[in-house]
């Protein structure tokens, strides 16, 4: 595991500038929430960090590696679980070690022994050990996407991406997953970057935070220092006095 260097990063469609000129470094480990309204640039971002999307200018690098391509030790977490519903939560978090197993042996199912046992592991992580053999088609929402958690660990990466990983699940199953998430990439000390749309789910979760605004970094810090106005900041308005009501319902 390295550290993540953002540099110069600038990523324009014909005339949409997603991202302008962002540049920030990730140390070894941290947990990174990546704050901004739609359309900020958050997804691009982590397009590029995956290598699924180049950079117009700018690189992106893991350790003294810039980043060209799909890389087989990043992992993505998506809002949408993308997992295979006749399959076993075992079956389905087994795939991820598919990038180091030759085809025809993963198609017989005959992975490697400690593939297995990393599949097993990665589902204690998530919570899901005693449900290995249940069929994914019939676990919840929550569920389905801790097994895609799982899924992702067992691809042994040294960054974890989640694009909106708690979207599309209630406000109870998203404080559950974010959890998972973020205690499996602490046990693993496993570099983390997480966009997030809910301010109170990122302040929760959240270690270190980068803001965009229209493709801008208008806030990289940490806890601490995610006040109000730098709220006001990333997402106008609306968000922040949800924020000040519930502070003046709990004072
Ligand atoms: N493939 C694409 N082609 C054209 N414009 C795009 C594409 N992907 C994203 N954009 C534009 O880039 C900007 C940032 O989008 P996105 O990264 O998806 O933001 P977010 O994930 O924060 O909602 C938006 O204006 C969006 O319309
Ligand atoms: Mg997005």
């Amino acid at each position: 595991m390295s550290t993540i260097t953002v540099e110069n990063l600038t990523k324009t469609y014909g005339d949409v500038e997603a991202l302008v000129d962002i540049s920030f470094e990730i140390p070894d480990g941290e947990f990174v929430v990546l704050l901004g309204e739609s359309g900020a640039g958050k997804s691009t971002l982590l397009r590029c960090l995956n290598g699924l999307t180049s950079p117009t200018e700018g690189t992106i690098s893991i350790g003294d590696e810039e980043i060209t391509g799909p890389r087989d030790d990043v992992a993505m977490i998506f809002q949408q679980h993308y997992i295979i519903g006749q399959m076993s939560a075992y079956g389905n978090a087994l795939t991820g070690s598919l990038n180091r197993t030759p085809f025809l042996r993963s198609l017989l199912q005959r992975n490697d022994r400690a593939d297995k046992i990393e599949a097993l592991n990665a589902l204690d992580t998530v919570g899901l050990l005693d449900e290995a053999g249940q069929r994914a088609e019939r676990m919840s929402g929550g569920q389905q996407q801790r097994v895609g958690i799982a899924r992702a660990l067992v691809q042994q990466p040294s960054l974890l991406l989640a694009d909106e990983p708690v979207a599309s699940l209630d406000p109870a199953s998203a404080e559950t997953v974010m959890g998972y998430i973020r205690d499996a990439a602490k046990s693993r000390n496993l570099t983390t970057i997480a966009s997030l749309h809910q301010v109170n789910l990122a302040r929760e979760f959240g270690e270190r935070f980068v803001g965009l605004k229209d493709g801008e970094l208008v806030f990289d810090g940490y806890r601490e220092d995610l006040t109000v106005d730098v709220i006001d900041r990333i997402y106008g308005n609306i968000e922040t006095s949800s924020i000040r009501n519930e502070r003046e319902a709990n004072a």
